[in-house]
């Protein structure tokens, strides 16, 4: 099995900062199952599953990968790969079913388990408070449309800081607020599915300022743990010249959007004199709070956008499952920019992975050369970007394994670890032992 070409060095731990930190990804919806054992409300992807069309194979959540009653030994997995950290989300409607009031000991409980279980396995806990699992009854009032949703989620960051910041070594407060925002409530892919630009807007603002607020509360617990947000960011580049202004405004809608306000306190100006009267109600005070400083920035970089009026597509271009071009350049270009762009705090790539139709053949062995291609190469990108002086502090394969992909269903394996749906087996795909190695070597 060859798995690097064979004119360049194999990658290991010497090729990166010391202390560069080697992780895998998961998110609590996606793989937890278990959506009405102890307690957990409906979320919005509960329900979303319920209606027809939504998900391409007809499939949901209720069972996943089992991983709530298969904590101990998906831990002991993770563990087995010799990763140095843990990237996971926790379930709102685990710990407030109905999105407010008292916490739900049993969910505070298994999250507990969980990060006990990273710690006893020397294994660092990273943890998302929010993966896009609203409680369904916020979305009753509104949900990230309504103002109050923002402050819910603080006093769910507090309860969640509490009990387990001090025992994390990060927390995230969003995942990724484009998706939660416009491919849910504009784009209608995801959950709750509407069609409404201004609510899309309204939306990503108030997710924004549910992460300022949700700072604010969890720096005045004094933890340890490092606190900052992830973004799902990609560089678009014009197919041609002439395509240069419509690039600038794809960037503008899903880069900057996002970036400029937590960075700046402002939003772009290009970009809201664009969207008319589309634009979001800001009110007095409220990039004071969206802009509070991070201690990290978490980056989910899975492919470009080439914006061509003609719809030309890229020469050469290699697409995973998914449709989604490898171009690990952009990664390396990202990186540099931000870097340029911005004044960040650490980066950590929070997310990176690509879909590939995976099978197990008659020995149980899953050969995934792409995939492993695919890793290598977003690393070595990373390497570009840290040799050009942007602080990239670690890498999060996404996934640990294969996983429910949203309105994909289990039609997409991310993972590194392959998941038999029918049995709940979880065996390491080649590209798993690759990244075995490396976090080993
Ligand atoms: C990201 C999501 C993650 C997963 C990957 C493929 O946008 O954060 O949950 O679905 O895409």
């Amino acid at each position: 099995m060859t798995l690097t070409s064979p004119d360049i060095k194999p990658l290991t731990r010497q090729n990166f900062p010391p202390n560069f930190v080697f992780g895998v990804a998961t998110s609590a919806f996606q793989i937890e199952g278990a959506t009405h054992e102890d307690g957990r409300g409906d979320s919005i992807w509960d329900t979303f599953c319920r209606e027809p069309g939504r998900i391409r194979d007809g499939t949901n959540g209720d069972v996943a990968c089992e991983h709530y009653h298969r904590l101990e030994q998906d831990l002991d997995l993770i563990q087995s790969l010799g990763v140095d950290a843990y990237r996971f989300s926790v379930a709102w409607p685990r710990i407030q079913p109905s999105g407010t009031g008292a916490a739900n000991e049993a969910g505070l409980a298994f999250y507990e388990r969980l990060v006990d279980g990273l710690s006893q396995r020397g294994i660092a806990a990273h943890l998302t408070l929010y993966h896009w699992d609203l409680p369904q009854a916020l979305q009753d009032q509104g949900g990230w449309t309504n103002r109050q949703t923002a402050h819910h989620f603080a006093e769910y960051a507090r309860i969640i800081g509490e009990r387990l910041g001090h025992k994390v070594r990060s927390i995230a407060t969003l995942n990724e607020p484009w998706c939660a925002s416009i491919l849910s409530y504009e784009i209608g892919e995801h959950a709750p599915g509407w069609h409404d630009r201004p609510a899309a807007l309204s939306a990503a603002h108030h997710l924004l300022l549910g992460h300022g607020l949700a700072m604010q509360e969890l720096r005045a617990l004094k933890l340890s743990a490092d606190l900052g947000t992830v973004l799902n960011l990609g560089p678009a580049y014009p197919a041609t010249p002439a395509d240069g202004a419509a690039a600038a405004v794809a960037d503008g809608r899903f880069n900057r959007w996002f970036l400029d306000p937590v960075f700046r306190g402002e939003y772009p100006r290009d970009i809201w004199d664009g969207y008319g009267t589309d634009v979001p109600v800001v009110e007095a005070g409220d990039f004071e709070i969206i802009r509070a400083p991070l201690d990290f920035l978490g980056v989910n970089y899975y492919t470009r956008s080439y914006i061509s009026a003609s719809g030309e597509q890229p020469a050469g271009a290699v697409t995973t499952d998914m449709g989604w071009e490898v171009f690990p350049q952009g990664l390396s270009d990202l990186l540099i920019r931000l870097h340029a762009d911005y004044t960040l705090p650490p980066i950590f790539i929070t997310e990176n992975g690509a879909a590939y139709p995976d099978t197990q053949n008659a020995e149980g062995d899953i050969h995934d050369p792409e995939r492993v291609k695919y890793l290598e190469s977003h690393l070595r990108a990373v390497l570009a970007a840290g040799e050009a002086g942007v602080d990239v502090r670690g890498y999060f394969g996404w996934s640990l394994m294969d996983n429910f992909e949203w309105a994909y269903g289990y039609s997409k394996r991310f993972g590194l670890v392959y998941v038999d749906y029918e049995t709940q087996e979880r065996t390491l795909k080649d590209s798993a032992r690759w990244y075995q190695a490396l976090a080993k070597s």
